[in-house]
């Protein structure tokens, strides 16, 4: 709940307003001359201030700009008798929120308060849960493809561009969608998502697009569709490829048109929304069977992202490894665990036919078992080691030991990096190797520093 202050040398006024404010649950102080108040300022931390712009031992204007240079984020309501409205303005000018004009109303005084706290509520909310989120959601790799994917999310995530992104089953496709959405100009706006897969056929048009009551047993009042809540922000659209044909036409007819009715209603609705979709069906052979519409598809797939298999970008799996670690032993409040070099190779070799998710989910079930210090192979699940034997690493990514030494010891180095912010001394010293040599294996290895998506 805010912190308020009054100043004013009416004793009468500031009582006012303290109980009327204490009534709604705020909390409120008084002083009666400017350097009490000021005082009182530098000793709590408040949120509003009213001030009297006529006090005893101060002007008011010269006051307010001593508070703002003291208290920038302190938010000022001045009060002003008759004869000094002008003042009261020129305030506002310097920095004052509103203000209030004797005799007062302490209605306007509510809704002044209810305004403030709305707005700190939302800003502290929306910086927090911003940078959070986009931190939330940036893509961990270093691996070509995923760097590439990354530029390319950058370059379309804030224009209005329709999405479609297609991978496997855990490549990471939800993860995308929802960082476009964070780094877009919608991202004050909702992300809604509805799951084509999930939602029986029948119900499908329903939550999509919302009912009238009455429209079917069962819909006893009016629901509004998600595309409707969507207004101004972004739907997501998952596991397109499952949506059965005919609800693949009415969508079709409402992204053409740009407005839906409602089931059973006939009001035309317009809202606007950023379309974004994803599936791990192939939907060039959806079509071909005649199970997807061609032309639907044509108009969702205006930015085509592709997010690759992790076996086709094995080295992303040490810093993934150690991202997913990090998370679950600060989750679980536990020590930051390390990883065994013969256990990282085991994760190397293993081709991932869950993807991102399920190394994901091993690692933090490993994390939570393993009771040592650094993780090594015997915390390992048997199919993770049947999954390396000689004869499947061979007939899979067979190579020289010298290639695949080398390609373990740039990720292996590429890793030690990232997780020191790129500082070559720090570095180094992990690594037990000089500065100078160090150095030159990145040269050697063309490593890069990659900015992220983080400081969009
Ligand atoms: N590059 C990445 N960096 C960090 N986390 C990732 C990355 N890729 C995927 N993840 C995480 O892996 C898990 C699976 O990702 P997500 O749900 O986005 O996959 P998906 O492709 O939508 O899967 P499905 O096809 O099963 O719906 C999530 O917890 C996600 O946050
Ligand atoms: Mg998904």
């Amino acid at each position: 709940m805010a912190k308020i202050l009054i100043i004013d040398d009416e004793k009468g006024i500031c009582t006012a307003i303290k109980d009327i404010l204490e009534d709604e649950g705020y909390s409120a102080n008084t002083a009666h001359t400017f350097t009490d108040g000021f005082n009182e300022l530098k000793k709590t931390a408040y949120d509003i201030l009213f001030l009297d712009i006529w006090l005893p031992d101060k002007d008011g204007i010269d006051g307010l700009k001593d508070i703002k240079s003291y208290f920038p984020d302190l938010e000022v309501v001045i009060i002003s008798g008759h004869g000094n409205i002008e003042n009261a303005v020129e305030a506002t000018r310097r920095g004052a929120y509103d203000f209030l004009e004797k005799p007062l109303s302490l209605e306007r005084i509510l809704l002044i308060v209810k305004h403030l706290t709305d707005r700190m509520q939302l800003m502290s909310d929306l910086r927090e849960s911003r940078s959070d989120l986009i931190k939330k959601y940036d893509i961990i790799g270093v691996s070509k493809p995923i760097v590439e994917l990354k530029r390319k999310i950058e370059k379309i995530a804030p224009t209005n561009a329709w999405v479609m992104i297609t991978g496997e089953n855990g490549t990471g496709k939800e993860h995308v969608a929802r960082l476009i959405h964070m780094l877009s100009r919608r991202a004050k706006d909702v992300f809604v998502e509805i799951n084509c897969a999930a939602i029986p056929s029948e119900l499908l048009e329903t939550e999509m697009f919302g009912h009238e009551k009455g429209s079917f047993t069962g819909a006893h009042s009016q629901k509004m569709g998600k595309f409707e809540e969507a207004d101004g922000g972004t739907v997501f659209l998952d596991e397109i490829g499952d949506m059965e044909l005919s609800s693949q036409a009415k969508l079709l007819r409402v992204l053409e048109s740009n407005t839906f009715t409602r089931v059973g209603g006939n009001t035309s609705i317009k809202s606007d929304f950023r379309l974004l979709t994803a599936t791990n069906k192939n939907l060039e052979e959806e079509i071909d069977s005649g199970n997807f519409r061609e032309d639907l598809y044509y108009r969702i797939n205006v930015v085509p992202l592709v997010v690759p298999p992790l076996r086709e970008r094995k080295e992303d799996i040490p810093i993934l490894m150690q991202h997913f670690i990090r998370e679950a032993c600060s989750l679980n409040g536990l020590e930051l665990k390390k990883v065994s070099l013969p256990l990282l190779e085991l994760f190397m070799a293993f081709d991932w036919p869950g993807n991102v998710r399920q190394l994901k989910n091993l690692v933090e079930r490993m994390v939570v078992l393993s009771e040592k210090e650094t993780m090594d192979v015997d915390d390992a699940p048997d199919f993770l080691l049947s999954g390396s034997d000689d004869e499947k690493y061979e007939a899979g990514n067979c190579c020289a030991l010298k290639d695949a030494k080398e390609g373990f010891e740039k990720q292996f180095i590429l890793q030690v990096l990232q997780a020191n912010d790129w500082n070559i001394s720090q570095s180094a010293k992990i690594l037990e190797i000089e500065r100078t040599y160090l150095h030159r294996k990145i040269k050697a290895y063309g490593l890069e520093k990659f900015k992220g998506t983080g400081n969009v």
